[in-house]
């Protein structure tokens, strides 16, 4: 087999980069080692900057997202039992999130590909990158039995943080670098109304909590936790009645609880790869880094590597010229950065850190003060959660 571009991973970043290329007549394959059902069982956050939003509308895989996503224009921010309201509208001149579930980002982008007619190879086994030092690199797999090889032009690397696209690079050949945080977050998803029309983001002496939602009937809520407990260690009562304690009292007495109808521990890191360009292998999406979910900036930072490297294929393809792929690490890593250092913050801030350190206790209570009494403050955070300009 032979195309153009092949994208290894079907997640969002893999997705989105297909239909982006494929808007721009570069033919692309992905392979991806999970078949569809398994990576649309995966439940990850669900806020989306305006940056991803266009690329969705660019497309044409937008409709449901329009229809059912919840356009937010602010956030809470609640410590000290009082809940601040960060209005991110007004601090960035007019923009906002929307809240819609990675889950269903996926599933449209899956669906504008099958319109499209292109070709993804789900269940591919041993997937390797091959000679992408030189002009011809090549994909195989083994599927069914049988070994398969695609000849390319370009292999994007989109297989996440545990995918072989980054560990196929030689060691000298890249430096990583990373922050793992000493807590967890537990996390549960029910069908019951949110607890508030925005999301609240809580520091409390117990720990950190986190109120979200997927629609106006279904809710997604966090608390921190240590990395030694496990998801059965938490029964759904004693999930609400740790939500609860970490609440202001308006929000206790309005929660809402039920069942929980997906219940999960996922460990918090920070992570970078650099470069994230190897010949013809370019690295996009978790596959490059990692944040920790408290800034929401994971998805959308996939989206930003994927607008740099199909923008860079593009002024290959089209315009002949190779100016695009030679800085498409140095530019995304530039906005790579900002967002780590965001995210970064974000939890320095709002996370009950060691027992025996009460001056940082004192610090981050500094910080939130900071943050909602001062404009350029409150700026600040509004202009980073609704994402920085590509
Ligand atoms: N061969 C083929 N496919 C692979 C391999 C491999 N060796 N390893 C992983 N994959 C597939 C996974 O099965 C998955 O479907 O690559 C895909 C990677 O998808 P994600 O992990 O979702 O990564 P990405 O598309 O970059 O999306 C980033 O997902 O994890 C969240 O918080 C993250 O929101 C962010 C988003
Ligand atoms: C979520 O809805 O899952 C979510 C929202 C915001 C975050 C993290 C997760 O910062």
């Amino acid at each position: 087999m032979r195309t153009q571009v092949v994208i290894i991973g079907s997640g969002p970043s893999g997705l989105l980069l297909g239909q982006l290329l494929h808007k721009h007549g570069i033919d692309n394959i992905i392979v991806e080692r999970k078949d569809r059902d398994y990576i649309l069982g995966r439940i990850r956050a669900g806020v989306l900057e305006q940056g991803l939003v266009a690329q969705m509308d660019e497309v044409g895989a937008a409709a449901r997202l329009h229809k059912e996503g919840l356009i937010h224009g602010g956030i809470e921010l609640l410590f000290g039992d009082v809940r601040h309201r960060i209005d991110l509208n007004a601090a960035t001149g007019g923009k906002n999130v929307t809240v819609y579930g990675q889950t269903e980002v996926t599933y449209d982008l899956m669906e504008a590909r099958l319109a499209a007619g292109l070709v993804t190879v789900y269940d591919a086994d041993q997937v390797t990158p091959l000679d992408f030092a030189g002009d011809k690199p090549r994909v195989t797999y083994v599927k069914d039995g049988a070994t398969h090889a695609i000849d390319c032009d370009f292999i994007a690397g989109c297989d996440g943080f545990h995918g072989i696209s980054r560990r196929s690079v030689s060691a000298g050949g890249i430096q990583e670098f990373e922050r793992v945080y000493p807590f967890g977050w537990l996390g549960v998803l029910s069908d019951t109304p949110p607890v508030s029309p925005e999301l609240i983001y809580v520091r409390n002496e117990r720990g950190f909590a986190l109120c979200s939602m997927r629609s106006h009937t279904r809710s997604r809520y966090y608390v921190q936790c240590r990395l030694d407990e496990h998801v059965d260690d938490w029964s759904d009562d004693k999930f609400w009645d740790e939500l609860r304690r970490r609440l202001d009292e308006e929000a206790a007495d309005k929660l809402v609880t039920g069942p929980s109808i997906e219940k999960s521990i996922a460990p918090l890191r920070s992570f970078v790869a650099e470069p994230i360009r190897f010949g013809r292998l370019f690295l996009a999406g978790d596959a490059a880094h990692i944040v920790p979910p408290t800034g929401a900036k994971g998805l959308n930072l996939a989206a930003s590597d994927v607008h740099y490297l199909s923008q860079a294929l593009r002024e290959f393809y089209v315009e002949k010229s190779p100016a695009g792929i030679d800085h498409y690490s140095t530019k995304a890593l530039a906005r790579i950065w900002k967002a780590e250092r965001f995210s970064w913050w974000m939890t320095s801030m709002l996370h009950r850190f060691s027992d025996t350190d009460p001056f940082t206790a004192r610090i981050q209570l500094a910080e939130l003060n900071y943050v909602v009494e001062s404009k350029a403050a409150t700026a600040s955070l509004s202009e980073n959660y609704v994402g920085l300009p590509y």
